[in-house]
């Protein structure tokens, strides 16, 4: 990325902002384990809801796994054409691991100190029960009665689903900053929800617990990709300040 001198921090962002597009053909350069790496590093720092980063990057570089995933989204030539396909996973699970990593790390030489750690403690407490209890089938029915009263209520961290969608949730964030990471080092994605999840997490042998909410291609875009010209809807419609 062209960085030039004397930009401030708000220049720098916006350039990386504006650089980052859906590229939906790729040249077929690799990308080094090197910097996949360092992408996925940067993009773990995104938030996540009580710091649960219940998500998994699984980045697919072997030839013969991507050929196998590649038809599964939807004959996408970005999938076909993309030097790696990150296959973002979600998943209740996920937040547990974090949990049992984060308490190992709590019980630890953590550097914090010790009101720090009682903190951390019992967050982590309340987070397992919420992780547990969230789940219990009675939430099903209840928040499907809750959301008929106040459809505001359909977002709800409660029962199976909502406990899902909330992991799905923060695994985007993740997404995004994944996105913009890659864009800072030169490389071009696209995120695609475009794909058959049941195959898609039948072929990576995903337990029946986790999701993918999506599928990021990643690569150097080839010099004839299709990138119209950006449009976002005006300002106001987007934006109200109250
Ligand atoms: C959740 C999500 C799913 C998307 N799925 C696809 C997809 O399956 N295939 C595709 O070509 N683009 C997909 N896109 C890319 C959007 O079409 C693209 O971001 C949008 O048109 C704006 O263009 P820009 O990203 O270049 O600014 C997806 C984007 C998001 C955020």
């Amino acid at each position: 990325m062209n960085i030039v001198a004397n930009d401030s921090p708000a220049d720098h962002f916006a350039r990386l902002n504006g650089r980052r597009r859906a590229v939906r053909r790729f040249d077929g350069q690799p990308v080094s384990d090197a910097t996949l790496l360092a992408i996925c590093s940067q993009a773990q720092l995104a938030p996540s809801s009580r710091n649960s980063q219940p998500y998994r990057f699984l980045c697919v570089r072997s030839p013969a796994l991507k050929a196998a995933i590649a038809p599964l989204c939807n004959g996408q030539a970005a999938a076909r054409t993309a030097a790696a396909l990150v296959v973002v996973v979600a998943g209740r699970p996920l937040a547990m691991e974090t949990l049992n990593a984060w308490g190992q790390h709590l019980a630890g030489d953590c550097g914090l100190d010790q009101r720090s750690i009682a903190h951390h403690r019992a967050e982590l407490k309340q987070s397992r029960v919420f992780l547990r209890i969230g789940v219990w089938p009675i939430w099903s029915p209840l928040v499907s009665l809750f959301t008929l009263v106040q459809p505001a209520n359909s977002l709800l961290p409660l029962g199976r689903m909502g406990v899902r969608h909330w992991t799905v949730r923060s695994s985007l964030y993740a997404a995004q900053s994944f996105l913009l990471a890659a864009s800072a080092y030169g490389l071009d994605t696209c995120p695609m929800e475009g794909f058959c999840a049941p195959k898609v997490a039948k072929t990576l042998q995903l337990p029946r617990d986790l999701v993918v909410p999506l599928i990021i291609a990643v690569g150097h875009a080839a010099a004839d990709a299709r990138c119209e010209p950006r449009w976002r809807k005006p300002r106001a419609l987007a934006v109200e300040l109250l």
